[in-house]
């Protein structure tokens, strides 16, 4: 158990490869790395019957539970463990069984809304946006809602056009203003590259939170 020195939030809309990212960027740290997905803190809907729950409009910030996600973050952040909760897509609520996390030197938070929150962004030492061209985003989802989360494809399109579309536009690419880096589209390009070494030395060079509030009044890019 640690104290985590390094905080990143990685944004960006649906298929962006938030994932992606926060696996190629954290890559030198080894197991030194939690990621934490924004999905789990979609709000519990248990009292919802399934069909109202598959009409939620998950892509509205209204449908995540961002006191919980403050508390737990701010729990790591002073070397404590949480009991993180898991989302289930098929099911559209959480599991009954929350995971046990410790905190370690490195903790990802990624989601469409990881940079929204103004107390979340203010715990995070590195903020990314990811930026990948809808077009690519889109065809993404529907591959992965279709194959890994038993959507119909009729379904995904209404969704992408009722809810996920006009939502990013009003309030994930917003976000993009907060990040302190826009990655762009392509996981092995230099500013990931730059990032992953920096993360490195920042978590093998001191145990200091030396980025903690530089990122937030930029000068941290002048180490870049
Ligand atoms: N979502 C959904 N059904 C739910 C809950 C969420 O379809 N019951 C969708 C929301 O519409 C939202 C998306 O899940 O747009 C958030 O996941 P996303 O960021 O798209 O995950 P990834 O695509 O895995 O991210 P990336 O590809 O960038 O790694």
């Amino acid at each position: 158990m640690s104290i985590p020195s390094f905080v990143i939030g990685i944004a960006g809309g649906t298929g962006a490869g938030k994932t992606t990212v926060a696996r190629h960027v954290t890559e030198g740290v080894g197991d030194a790395v939690t990621r934490i997905p924004l999905d789990n803190y979609y709000e519990d809907l248990s009292h919802l019957a399934f069909e109202e729950r598959e009409q939620v409009n998950y892509d509205h910030p209204s449908a995540f539970e961002w006191e919980l996600l403050r508390t737990q973050l701010s729990t790591l952040l002073e070397g404590q463990p949480i009991e993180m909760p898991v989302y289930d897509f098929e099911r559209h609520n959480r599991t009954d069984d929350p995971e046990h996390v410790e905190p370690t030197d490195v903790i990802v938070l990624e989601g469409i809304l990881a940079l929204y929150d103004e107390e979340v962004n203010e715990m995070l030492d590195l903020r990314l946006y990811v930026e990948t061209d809808a077009d690519v985003r889109i065809l993404r989802r529907i591959r992965r809602d279709v194959i890994e989360r038993g959507r119909d494809l009729d379904g995904v399109i209404e969704q992408y056009l009722s809810t996920v579309k006009p939502m990013h536009e009003q309030f994930v690419e917003p976000t993009k203003k907060h990040a302190d880096l826009i990655v762009p589209e392509g996981a092995n390009n230099v500013a990931v590259n730059l990032l992953e070494e920096k993360i490195r030395a920042e978590i093998e060079g001191s145990s200091s939170r030396t980025w903690e509030r530089e990122s937030a009044d930029g000068s941290a890019m002048d180490q870049l």
